[in-house]
């Protein structure tokens, strides 16, 4: 792994940079990126492009031995750009256009400006794609931030009915798939479908999902534009793209194909305080993150370009957009990048090289501060860089076997491998996001990671994968979110049953929907039933005051919130609520649960079905995670208290009294990491 800083050399005078780069590569940098937000300095009006500057400050960083990752400017269209295209803002939900002034104020649907951008990314390519500095290209900046994934304006409209010409022929197909029958909605023309916003009362689930799936669609579209003029005049070079963090409003699986890495922005503090609705959570983690917020991101994002994927932009101190942005404690910068090593990234690039003393993100921290002195994050990443140096050396002396990430030929870079999958699906998220099975408190991303989260308590490795994935291997398969009917799924786990390779575990909502938001005929969980013979004849919304605890015949109960299913079949529950409604079915391998566990118990369940899989397993508690890399593992504390690491890994974990660690010691206290090797 290699660490690397986002740097915005138009924001500093020119004599900076040398001392900037020179600062960097002390430090430890590598992977410097530029450029993404400078639209306005590379093309001040339409046609006067100034690249110079730009060059210069590439060179700057080349004359130091560092690499760039140049980002193409299509977050930020300058002011011209409006003047020129009035109609090429977004317009949000209530009819708004969403004006200038910011970023990201662009419909993915106006096609004046995909040429445009299609222009510049043509011109920067000519310009920069063969300098032997540039590793790879960043596409535009974090698509869909700040809700910019759906667009209503006209344009989106008018691209939205040709899609749907595409997507179903003819207009009866259409108004029979969505149902269009139910209060009289049937079109007679695709000229007349408007998007689904402003209805009298909820529109049809099904204009909501293909709406969805367009937008989604476009946002792969725009994308593709600019990776295949990269590719043309860059070749050979990776493209990638930076995704966020809890965020799931197009389908990332899809935007990854036309990508070589997934990179993802990592804001741990960040995301535990605006979106993390455990109060207990906050409590106990608003300095370092929930434990496993950062592995889930690294997990999934994995699981994007068969397995290559880096860390963008990583927060180094208090950021300033989430509702408190506290600072982390003392150590955490350097956690995080080893965590980030341990899932097998191959670039940690933090955000920002310097704190900007100007506009909107004056408050958010910087590796410098504003004034150019050194702040806590880069003395922590330059000890984190000493250390992988050193493990570098160690490691290349070693001769054993070697199985380094074919996307770096680092000895650091190692595959992850992993016993667990949870197969994740966005289109199955914004099936259960349009209509809540849960009521409004469920979130499907949030239950996601709370089974993520219990298999993590018990020290498994997890691989998050699209359905397309390959499953053999896994000695587990978990279904949380694959609320669409899909029958090529389907076969692919029946033949994994056939094969009695695994344990496979479906969660409440499973097929419960096909790709047209329609329910599946022989009833929820559809196809599925392949896999177990039961069928849901009832699904109930509980309101947040009721809890219902099921108990099995040995006393054993488990407690459950939001929602739950009623299930008809042969298959014995194993165990009942109180209304005789039951609760977990399962046949031999194959399991059923149909009811949404709080979180302990959830945590118990998992690691019943765990040891079933036969995963080595040992319950870390609420703090302690463990990671295993290649030939190293690694182990994370996140809680106040230090833990005993033979007491708590123990030999389940390679840790005996005899271990040497390469790095840490035995008593791992808050923010501290421990790695050694374990074969
Ligand atoms: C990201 C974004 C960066 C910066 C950062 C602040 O979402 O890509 O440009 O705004 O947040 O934390």
């Amino acid at each position: 792994m290699k660490t690397g800083v986002c740097y915005y050399p138009e924001h500093w005078p020119e004599e900076r940079w040398a001392i900037d780069a020179k600062h960097m590569r002390q430090i430890g940098l590598q992977v410097i990126r530029v450029g993404e937000f400078a639209w306005s300095r590379l093309e001040d009006e339409a046609g006067n492009l100034s690249f110079d500057w730009l060059e210069r400050s590439i060179d700057t960083l080349y004359a130091e031995g560092l690499s760039v990752v140049l980002g193409t400017p299509t977050a930020t269209p300058p002011r011209w750009m409006l003047d020129r295209y009035p109609d090429m803002l977004a317009v949000d939900a209530n009819g708004r256009t969403r004006d200038f002034g910011s970023r990201r104020h662009y419909c993915f649907s106006y096609e004046p400006y995909l040429l445009e951008c299609q222009q510049i990314v043509t011109s920067l390519a000519q310009r920069f794609g063969d300098h032997p500095a540039i590793i790879a290209w960043q596409t535009d900046n974090e698509y869909g931030c700040h809700e910019t994934s759906i667009s209503y304006s006209s344009h989106a409209q008018t691209a939205f009915r040709t899609w749907c010409k595409d997507q179903y022929g003819s207009i009866e197909s259409l108004n029979d798939a969505w149902g269009n029958l139910f209060w009289s909605m049937e079109y007679d023309t695709f000229e007349q479908i408007g998007l689904p916003t402003g209805t009298v009362t909820e529109s049809n689930p099904s204009h909501q999902l293909a709406f969805w799936r367009f937008s989604s669609h476009q946002i792969r579209q725009f994308n593709k534009a600019q990776v295949d003029i990269i590719k043309q005049y860059s070749k050979g070079t990776d493209v990638l793209h930076n995704f966020m963090g809890n965020f799931v409003e197009f389908d990332h699986h899809d935007v990854s194909q036309d990508l070589d890495i997934a990179t993802w922005d990592n804001y741990p503090l960040g995301f535990l305080t605006r979106d993390n609705t455990n109060q207990q959570d906050q409590e106990r983690f608003s300095r370092t993150g929930h434990p496993d917020s950062s592995a889930f991101h690294h997990d999934l994002y994995r699981g994007c370009c068969n397995g290559r994927w880096w860390v963008m932009e990583q927060q180094p101190g208090p950021v300033n957009w989430a509702p408190y942005n506290p600072s982390p404690i003392d150590g955490m910068v350097r956690l995080w990048g080893w965590e980030a090593f341990a899932h097998g990234a191959e670039v940690m690039s933090y955000f920002r090289w310097r704190q900007a003393p100007f506009a909107q993100e004056q408050t958010h921290a910087g590796l410098l501060l504003s004034d150019a002195s050194e702040d806590v994050a880069a003395v922590e990443i330059a000890q984190l860089n000493q250390e992988l140096e050193w493990l570098r050396q160690a490691t290349a002396t070693d001769n054993r076997t070697r199985d380094v990430n074919p996307g770096s030929p680092d000895v650091l870079s190692r595959k992850v491998e992993s016993d667990v999958a949870i197969v994740f699906s966005y289109a199955g998220i914004a099936i259960q996001d349009i209509q809540s099975p849960g009521g409004s408190q469920f979130s499907a991303l949030t239950f996601c990671q709370q089974v993520y989260s219990a298999c993590r308590q018990w020290g498994a490795s997890i691989d998050i994968v699209s359905k397309d994935a390959k499953l053999d291997g896994y000695k587990m398969v978990i279904l949380c979110n694959c609320t669409e009917d899909d029958p090529v799924l389907v076969n692919k786990l029946v033949k994994l049953r056939e094969a009695q390779r695994c344990v496979i575990v479906m969660f409440p909502g499973t097929g419960s929907r096909n790709a047209n938001y329609r329910f599946p005929e022989n009833l929820p969980p559809g196809h599925f039933q392949q896999l177990l013979n039961l069928r849901v004849t009832r699904s109930e919304s509980l309101p947040p005051h009721e809890k219902l605890v099921a108990t099995s015949s040995d006393k054993h109960s488990i407690s459950c919130r939001q929602w739950r299913e009623h299930i008809e079949s042969d298959i014995p529950p194993t165990s009942r609520f109180a209304d005789t409604w039951g609760f977990h079915y399962s046949d031999q391998r194959i399991h059923y649960i149909n009811a949404v566990p709080e979180q302990q118990d959830l945590t118990i369940l998992i690691g019943e079905l765990l040891q079933q899989a036969k995963v080595d397993i040992k319950n870390l508690g609420p703090y302690l995670r463990t990671q295993k890399l290649g030939p190293w593992r690694l182990a994370f504390n996140f809680g106040a208290d230090a833990v005993n690491l033979i007491e708590s890994l123990g030999a389940v974990f390679d840790m005996h009294s005899d271990t040497t660690l390469m790095i840490g010691s035995q008593t791992l206290a808050q923010g501290e990491i421990a790695l050694w090797t374990v074969e």
